[in-house]
């Protein structure tokens, strides 16, 4: 692929400087390609009408056509062009819930083209909660198709600098305004029949969704797969080889320093992720910290940062703790099993 200049531009989520936004919103508008940050992690944009622009961005990212893009609007009734109908628990969960870190799957009107949606006769939208965001979208005037803007299968970025090393040389623009805060990809939810079902478990819970309808399942591994092309098992991988350490907590930490001292003994660099309370346990190999074991917020916020830190340390083997499977917790060891198959 020919190298581009990649402009990076530095923009305060909370004093954004609209001089600088509407350079990037102009850019989408001309077909280009530009990495913002959402709440959850970073996206890759282009104008969703636009195919030409939005084949850039599968070049880009190394990304197999058959993996169906998500839909970025500002708010509920800009869904309406977009969408042959809107379910009613979809309005009420977008009510809710957006903008944030939920995903609809709905029938898709003619407006959508195949690219965006990898031939389905669905389209995947949500309204991001991100400042910078949702102000990129108004700016271009368009919705925004955005993955996460990383290469493909690799662990989703939550800094600039993430998308930086990634994709520089690639994109158009890369907006810099920090750190993500949820720092999981956003929950997808098919909301075309009853069950509505989980396609992608993120950042915002199943406990949450439950609140407001008990009609909604986890679909298993088979059927995401088929609904939703992209839910490869392995993705959301470091370089390094992941293993996730079964087992509660004492004989969790005793697992993980058995297999630890095997892997170091035979010349693997070892790291290893873990809870702030067992971290003490870990000090002769390279230990990564991700929060309080009952912090599930800050433990998804600080993740994957962690997990490409390890492989900036040229870890050859990481091995990660397990997390509770609830709450945030769910997409935290949804990603970890992932990473580790
Ligand atoms: O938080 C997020 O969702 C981030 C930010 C940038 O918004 N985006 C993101 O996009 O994670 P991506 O492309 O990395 O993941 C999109 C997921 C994939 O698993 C894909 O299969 C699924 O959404 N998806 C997209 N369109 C779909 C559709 N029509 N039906 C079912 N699944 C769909
Ligand atoms: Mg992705």
């Amino acid at each position: 692929m020919v190298k581009i200049k990649t402009k990076i531009i530095k923009i305060e989520s909370l004093n954004i400087d609209m001089s600088k936004l509407k350079e990037a919103g102009q850019a989408i508008r001309e077909g280009k390609i530009v990495a913002f940050p959402t709440e959850t992690v970073y996206g890759l944009g282009a104008d969703a009408l636009n195919e030409e622009a939005i084949k850039k961005i599968f070049l880009a990212k190394d990304r197999p056509l058959y993996d169906p893009l998500i839909v970025h609007i500002n708010c509920l009734e800009d869904a309406m062009d977009l969408v042959e109908e809107l379910p009613p628990i979809a309005r009420k969960l977008g009510q809710m819930f957006w903008p944030g870190p939920l995903t609809m799957v709905m029938k898709k009107s003619k407006k959508i083209s195949d690219i965006v949606t990898s031939g389905l006769d669905t389209v995947a939208i949500r309204v991001p909660g991100h400042p910078v965001a949702q102000a990129l979208i108004r700016e271009a005037k368009k919705p925004i198709v955005a993955p996460s803007a990383n290469l493909f299968t690799h662990v989703s970025p939550t800094n600039a600098q993430h998308v930086i090393d990634d994709l520089k040389g690639k994109v158009d623009i890369i907006i810099d305004s920090g750190e993500t805060t949820v720092g999981v990809e956003s929950t997808v939810v098919d909301v075309t029949e009853l069950p509505l079902k989980i396609l992608r478990l993120g950042g915002t819970t199943l406990e949450s969704i439950k609140k407001i309808t008990s009609k909604i399942i986890i679909a298993n591994e088979n059927e995401a797969v088929q609904k939703s092309p992209g839910m490869l098992k392995k993705h959301y991988a470091p370089k390094a080889r992941l293993i996730l350490a079964e087992g509660k907590n004492e004989i969790m930490v005793k697992n993980i320093l058995t297999a630890a001292s095997e892997y170091k003994k035979e010349g693997n660099k070892v790291g290893i992720i873990a809870s702030k309370e067992n971290s003490d346990r870990f000090s002769d190999f390279l230990v990564k910290i991700i929060g309080n074991a009952d912090d599930l917020e800050t433990c998804a916020h600080n993740l994957y940062a962690q997990l490409r830190l390890l492989d900036e340390q040229r870890c050859d083997i990481i091995i990660s703790e397990n997390f509770e499977d609830k709450g945030m917790g769910r997409a935290i060891m949804d990603r970890l099993r992932r990473a580790s198959n």
